[in-house]
């Protein structure tokens, strides 16, 4: 298969770029590297510099490479930012996708899976979460992506076009060869803040809230290693390859860690005390989310094999004290 990567030089992007390639598909990348980096590009793919909202770009691109599917990863991510920049997210993740959709409907590609995430929920009702329950999200970042949901769905009806999307929990970890791995700038996320202080970026980690209805009083999130991310985006083109109905999947390991386990996880993997003080409450941090990912497991035959917390911590920490700084370095 011919597969175009859309957002493929980005963290969750890229590892997937690497499984599909290690699998022997043939990849087409294109990023506009606003927030991807291009080191993390194998050097075997054909790669397109280009913004999902350039119709002439994606015309031009959909005109030269014969497309047999889209992977769609070319949004803005950061739910903090979110809310202080909501028309930066409804800019890129909805207008950039209604370009992108329409190009593919005017070149007759006709498969795509994208990138949603568990902040289509907003503060969940049950745990584990599942596919079929309440979507009520409580930022602009969890709505952009809603939205794009339901453009694929009306899209489909109305063009035939088929779509899966993937709702991320907690993406994590590196590619166990630690030659690519998480590079945001400024960097939000637990994990790799986390790894700062063995790297001697940050004196320690600030805990987010200790007063949550959890066993220890700190958040628990559901952390999915990146590579088993980059896999299901596989088994899920090949799902709409042989013929399946769009559809929408969870995915996540279906355990949760408190943020203090994930502290304590990375002091032993890096051996190093990493001092955590006890802050305020982030506004708009859900005390759990945890995922089931029965639906992933039984319909594409997923299964999520780097689900140890130490596994996960190794891995990216394998990354960062390799590449403290950034890409490349
Ligand atoms: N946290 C800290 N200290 C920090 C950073 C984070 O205690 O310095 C806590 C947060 O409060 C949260 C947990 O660690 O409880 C995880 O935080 P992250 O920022 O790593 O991840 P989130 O759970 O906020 O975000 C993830 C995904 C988003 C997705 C969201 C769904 O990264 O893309 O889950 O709510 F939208």
């Amino acid at each position: 298969m011919r597969i175009l990567v859309l957002g493929g030089a980005g963290y969750i992007g890229s590892h997937t770029v690497l499984q599909l390639v290690r699998a022997g598909e043939e990849v087409i990348v294109a990023d506009n590297l606003s927030t991807g980096h291009i080191e993390a590009v194998p050097k075997e793919v054909i790669f397109y510099k280009g913004d999902i909202h350039d119709k002439a770009f994606l015309d031009d691109l959909f005109k030269a490479e014969h497309i047999d599917a889209v992977i769609h990863f070319a949004a803005f991510s950061l739910v903090g930012e979110s809310v202080v920049k909501p028309l930066k997210y409804y800019d890129n993740n909805l207008c950039g996708t209604k370009v992108l959709l329409e190009s593919m409907v005017e070149h007759g590609v006709d498969k795509i899976v994208f990138s949603s995430t568990a902040a289509t929920y907003g503060e969940p009702e049950n745990i584990p979460i599942l596919e079929t329950d309440r979507t009520l999200p409580t930022n602009p970042y969890g709505e952009t992506k809603l939205a794009m949901e339901k453009m694929f769905y009306w899209t489909s009806l109305a063009h035939g076009l088929r779509y899966v999307s993937l709702r991320y929990f907690n993406a994590c970890g590196a590619d166990s060869t630690g030659s690519i791995g998480e590079a945001h700038d400024p960097e939000s996320h637990l994990i790799p803040l986390i790894l700062q202080v063995p790297n001697g970026r940050r004196e320690s980690i600030a805990i987010f809230g200790t007063d949550y209805d959890t066993p220890d009083g700190t958040c628990i999130r559901d952390y999915i290693h990146v590579t088993d991310l980059a896999q299901a985006h596989i088994l899920a083109v090949k799902y709409l390859a042989n013929g399946n109905a769009s559809d929408v999947f969870n995915l996540g390991n279906g355990v949760g860690y408190s943020v203090r386990e994930v502290i304590e996880t990375a002091r032993k993997v890096t051996g190093h005390p990493i001092p955590a003080v006890e802050s305020e409450r982030r506004a708009g941090d859900p005390a759990r989310l945890v995922a089931s990912s029965e639906k992933a497991r039984k319909v594409l035959g997923w299964n999520p094999c780097h689900d140890s917390l130490e596994e996960i911590i190794s891995d990216a920490w394998n990354w960062h004290k390799n590449h403290p700084n950034v890409f490349g370095k």
